[in-house]
């Protein structure tokens, strides 16, 4: 530790003359510059500047008490020329360093935040539709292309749009087909959705005709899961009702959905069947996609495999409906396709478990 010079007065330096006072000031301002060379600046600049400029106890401070004032009156021209050299040497310098430190350390923090463009990115794998929800896409597709529109409703309903209103009355027969989770404790009845049905009940009471709805979404029934059956499934109910809405029609677009969605070739058949809520009923069937009709396996060797259900709509319906729906002049047909189904006929799946076990192996197949 060298020691401070400007903690004495020049008397007591021995400074007496204008050369003296020089070169006191002279050795002052090289130790100032030293520090500065080597580079002191760097570890601790506001401990610095308090040492050289610190108002208190700063050497320039010093300078003036110990140097300045108690020169004596011949020498106070001298000093204070020589101290105000000095002075403006120190601000000057402790401000070009300052700037000097201020752009170094902008400049690294802008290397530091600079975005590398080149760098390659976070890869993210991007998932595939499910094969029940590329089905779906397919037929609301094909159903929108003709006019349909898609509405959707609730999976809890009552008997009363699940059954009654449908024309399947409370000891109906009917109801036995369709194994239903009713809900306790509920002040009324409710149930889970056998079917997507009630949606027709529900849509034209909302919008009187004409009308031209599908409606997909998930039902369910008690059924024992085995290869084709689950508690849940997807349907995708249709719905059209106008004034001249003929059996025609109804073949016709049957007809134009199954060329659109099994491919140009698939034949349709359409078998007599029964539903209390169309009239005449029909099982639409197509042509085995397996075998091509000229019978396998999987169609049982009969060549046709039974695709959904569906028909005119039962006149009764519109008496259970009203808003503006009359059987004497209005008409119309339905149809309720099970997705899942049609999704494992399309693709060639034999296990409905498959399509909700959600294993990436199974899902891999249908990107
Ligand atoms: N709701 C019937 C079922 O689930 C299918 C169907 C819908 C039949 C519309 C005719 C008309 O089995």
């Amino acid at each position: 530790m060298t020691l401070d010079i400007t903690t004495q007065t020049l008397a007591q330096l021995g400074a007496a003359t204008p050369e003296q006072i020089a070169s006191c000031f002279a050795e002052i301002r090289a130790r100032f510059d030293l520090e500065i060379s080597r580079g002191s600046t760097s570890g601790d600049w506001p401990a610095f500047t308090a040492h050289w400029t610190g108002r208190k106890s700063g050497v320039l401070t010093r300078i003036g008490d110990n140097w300045l004032k108690p020169a004596p009156p011949s020498l106070k021209k001298i000093v204070g020329q020589e101290f105000q050299k000095f002075k403006a040497h120190v601000e000057s310098t402790l401000e070009a360093k300052r700037k000097e430190i201020e752009s170094v350390s902008q400049e690294s923090a802008a290397a530091r935040d600079r975005i590398d463009l080149s760098l390659p990115g976070v890869e993210r794998t991007l998932g595939t539709q499910h094969l029940i929800r590329q089905a779906y896409e397919e037929l609301v597709r094909i159903f929108v292309s003709i006019g349909f529109s898609v509405v959707e409703g609730p999976e809890i309903e009552t008997p009363y749009y699940n059954f009654e209103a449908l024309n399947i009355p409370e000891h109906h027969p009917a109801r036995d087909n369709m194994d239903t989770f009713y809900i306790e404790g509920t002040s009324e009845p409710h149930l889970l959705r056998t079917h997507t049905s009630p949606m027709q009940i529900r849509a034209m009471e909302k919008q009187p005709p004409p009308v031209r709805i599908i409606v997909p979404g998930k039902v369910y029934r008690r059924d024992n899961p085995d290869a084709t059956h689950g508690y849940m499934f997807h349907q995708i109910e249709g719905l059209a009702v106008d004034t001249d809405i003929t059996f025609c029609d109804f073949k016709g677009t049957v007809e134009y959905f199954v060329r659109e969605f099994f491919g140009p070739n698939t034949k349709t058949r359409l078998r007599p069947s029964y539903f209390p809520f169309t009239e005449p009923s029909a099982e639409v069937d197509a042509t085995c996609h397996v075998c091509a009709g000229s019978g396998c396996r999987i169609c049982k060797f009969s060549g046709w495999i039974e695709l959904f259900g569906a028909g005119m709509v039962n006149p009764a319906v519109y008496g259970f409906v009203k808003n503006g729906y009359d059987a004497a002049k209005h008409s119309g047909f339905a149809f309720g396709m099970g997705i899942d189904r049609l999704a494992m006929m399309k693709y060639g799946v034999t296990e409905l478990p498959l399509l909700f076990q959600n294993d990436v192996r199974f899902l891999r197949q249908f990107p």
